[in-house]
């Protein structure tokens, strides 16, 4: 099967005073169609830095990103803001609604951005994360799950190749926790997106079909 992400060779350091530190060195992996992959490592192993490179958020220093083909590492701005608007998505830990749009507007802003708005596709959204009910909400008004189940569904919406989640659960109780992962597991298979997810939680990994560990900057 062809691999839908191609990572090659990827380094990425941060200068830190007077000294640089390597966050990866020379990452090399591949992400299938559909897959769902859980990324694990201690704090400050540089998971979250590969995931914003993997999901063109962030630039490496060498290496390159290939989705369907396409550099990520090349792209303008402009360019990756319109992969984000169609192939690629990402859930962050701290939701990261926007504050002013109700329950509603948040999920069908990505199809307002790309041009391909529509109500009956937000009401279905809305109805797989069951929040029908809090439609017209604004995020203060939200538990942490609610808020998350609507950041899942704008993610989802574009219906991207792949979604990219770090820590997606971090804020959330035990409970919610648990059943968020479900929800995006149940809808990473209905929509045939590729889930990419950066966990300490053992019991989520185990549900992925490969976990990726890193140690000092490799896989
Ligand atoms: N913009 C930056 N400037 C300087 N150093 C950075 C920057 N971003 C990350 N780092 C450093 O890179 C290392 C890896 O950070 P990263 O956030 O990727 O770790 P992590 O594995 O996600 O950790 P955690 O589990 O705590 O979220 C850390 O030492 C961090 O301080
Ligand atoms: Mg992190």
């Amino acid at each position: 099967m062809k691999s839908l992400l191609f990572v090659r060779n990827i380094s990425k350091s941060f200068w830190l005073e007077d000294n640089i530190i390597e966050v990866l060195k020379d990452i090399s992996l591949e992400i299938d169609t559909a897959e769902f992959v859980a990324i694990m490592g201690k704090s400050g192993s540089g998971k979250s830095t590969l995931l914003s490179i993997l999901a063109g958020l962030d630039v490496p220093d060498s290496g390159s990103v290939m989705l369907d083909e396409v550099d990520l590492t090349l792209l303008s701005e402009d360019e990756l803001a319109l992969k984000r608007q169609t192939d690629i998505s990402f859930v962050f830990q701290s939701f990261h609604l926007i504050p002013t749009l109700s329950v509603a507007e948040n999920i069908g802003f990505p199809l307002k951005l790309n041009g391909s708005f529509s109500q009956q596709k937000v009401d279905e959204l809305l109805e797989k994360v069951a929040l029908s009910h809090r439609k017209n909400s604004f995020p203060h008004q939200l538990s942490g799950g609610e808020k998350q189940r609507t950041a899942i569904a704008r993610a989802l919406i574009t219906q991207p190749k792949i979604l990219f989640a770090d820590e997606p659960t971090g804020n959330l109780d035990e409970k919610n926790a648990s059943s968020i992962m479900q929800l995006l597991i149940n809808l990473q298979s209905e929509f045939n997106t590729a889930l990419v997810v950066v966990t300490h939680d053992e019991a989520i990994a185990r549900q992925a079909n490969r976990t990726i560990h890193i140690v000092d900057g490799e896989i």
